[in-house]
């Protein structure tokens, strides 16, 4: 049989569907990159916001269309997310759908797809409270750089946020089997892995804490990039910040979701941080390691926020100047605190042109922290062509920069010492030091 696979929202998807493809192979199954040459299609899904949840519904909807004009016996399934935040109520809402499966239920889905041989439809949404995939091996899909989900799920129950109910509760992986997936990735070619959790500094196996299991990855892969994200504000520790400092193949990123500028909004949120607390935070990372970027999650228009409070955003943002931010809106999410008890008071229009005003302050903050970068040699890691020019090649410094500069006889997938040259608003320039 021949599955065809598509993935939506964050990189832990991105790693679940390896996960999903690896399973499948074991049971036979073929992967196709062609829709209309599958048996089954796959739709690894998010609903963490309103507007990537309605483009999978009508993504649905066209492949769909294969099964009614095209192939009547092709059977289609919903994971991730989407599965289990939805649940039953999809079959009624999909009328075309044959599988739902949850987060921690991919193990079954070979299983699954052989009984709707003799059934109609096959659910699985349970959430597990162990890591369901320790021996699984994911297939990456190419590239110098691999992710590997070290935890999933979360305990934090933001009152904006749905993750907790998708994914559940917050269940750390064994640490032998993380470190035997990033030796297998160095033999295997990759140069860089990228650590995945909800709140990947929440890691916690026995007495491992994330700052000693991240140190022990460093050092079992000395010349492999380690990345990590996401982390929660309040959970950096001066412990963590040492061994980010110490070691050199652990890139100089800390991706911090701020959320709002706001202590009141925050405080509505849930998050376990104040403003200034969150200020304090930044002040600590940047005195233990100057040199590295911080990037963050901010959105605009969550339940009550007032002008004064999108204000307060806008002076925290220009305090802090992050090195980039993902940018969202909020949207009202069922089943979450924040829809039952608080007022989604804040008018669409409104949320959307302080969404603009915060993407506008971003960009320029962007533009001064790339441009801190020029007349420095760092280390890249060279990952490929530029797509826009083949006489280039492009690589990402340790601080998550991407740099373009001339092409020569070094090889993808090698470190070399690169000048920066210049800036333009979104990229470095620079030229190989021979
Ligand atoms: N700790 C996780 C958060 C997952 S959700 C991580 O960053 O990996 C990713 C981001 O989506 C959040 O940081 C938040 O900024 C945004 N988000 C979550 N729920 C949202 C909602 N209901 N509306 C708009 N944005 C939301
Ligand atoms: Fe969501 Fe908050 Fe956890 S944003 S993933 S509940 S830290």
């Amino acid at each position: 049989m021949k599955f065809y696979i598509e993935t939506y929202g964050c990189q832990m998807n991105i790693y679940d569907s390896e996960i999903i493809c690896s399973i499948l192979f074991k049971s036979g199954f073929i992967k196709t990159s062609n829709l209309k040459k599958a048996d089954i299609i796959l739709l690894n899904t998010c609903s963490v916001r309103e507007k990537p949840e309605k483009k999978i519904f009508n993504r649905f909807l066209k492949i769909n269309k294969i099964k009614i004009f095209k192939n009547k016996k092709l059977k289609l399934g919903i994971v991730g997310c989407l599965a289990t935040h939805y649940k039953n109520n999809l079959f009624d809402k999909l009328k075309f759908l044959d599988l739902i499966v949850g987060p921690d239920s991919y193990n079954k889905i070979p299983e699954m797809i052989k009984n709707l041989k003799t059934k109609k439809k096959e659910i699985d949404v349970r959430l597990a409270n162990q890591e369901r995939y320790t021996k699984i091996i994911p297939i990456p899909n190419g590239g110098r750089s691999a992710f590997i989900s070290i935890m999933r799920g979360c305990d934090n129950m933001c009152t904006f946020c749905i993750v907790p109910y998708t994914r559940g509760r917050e269940k750390s992986r064994n640490p032998n089997s993380i470190l035997k997936e990033c030796k297998l990735l160095y033999k295997k070619g990759y140069k860089e892995i990228i650590l995945l959790g909800q709140n990947v500094d929440a890691y916690f196996w026995k007495n491992m804490k994330f700052f000693q299991l991240l140190e022990l990855i460093a050092k079992t892969v000395p010349l492999m990039r380690v990345r990590f994200l996401t982390s929660y504000p309040s959970n950096i520790t001066k412990n963590l910040l040492k061994v980010v400092k110490k070691y050199s193949n652990i890139c100089k990123h800390f991706h911090l979701p701020l959320q709002s500028g706001s202590t009141r909004i925050l405080s509505l949120m849930r998050r376990k941080y104040t403003v200034e607390e969150f200020l304090l935070i930044i002040k600590m990372i940047k005195k233990i390691i100057p040199d590295c970027s911080i990037s963050s999650d901010i959105m605009t228009g969550f339940c009550t926020e007032t002008q004064e409070d999108h204000r307060e955003t806008i002076r925290i943002m220009n305090i802090i100047k992050f090195n980039f931010s993902f940018l969202f809106k909020y949207s009202s999410r069922q089943g979450t605190y924040a829809y039952r008890k608080l007022k989604d008071n804040v008018p669409n229009s409104l949320k959307i042109s302080r969404l603009n005003e915060i993407i506008r302050l971003q960009k320029s903050h962007s533009f001064y922290r790339l441009k801190q970068n020029i007349g420095k040699i760092q280390e890249v890691l060279i990952e490929g062509i530029s797509k826009k020019d083949e006489n280039y090649y492009y690589g990402r410094n340790s601080k998550n920069d991407i740099i373009v500069f001339t092409k020569n006889k070094s090889k993808i997938g090698s470190y070399k010492k690169v000048k920066i040259l210049n800036s333009t608003f979104t990229t470095l320039i620079g030229e190989i030091i021979p």
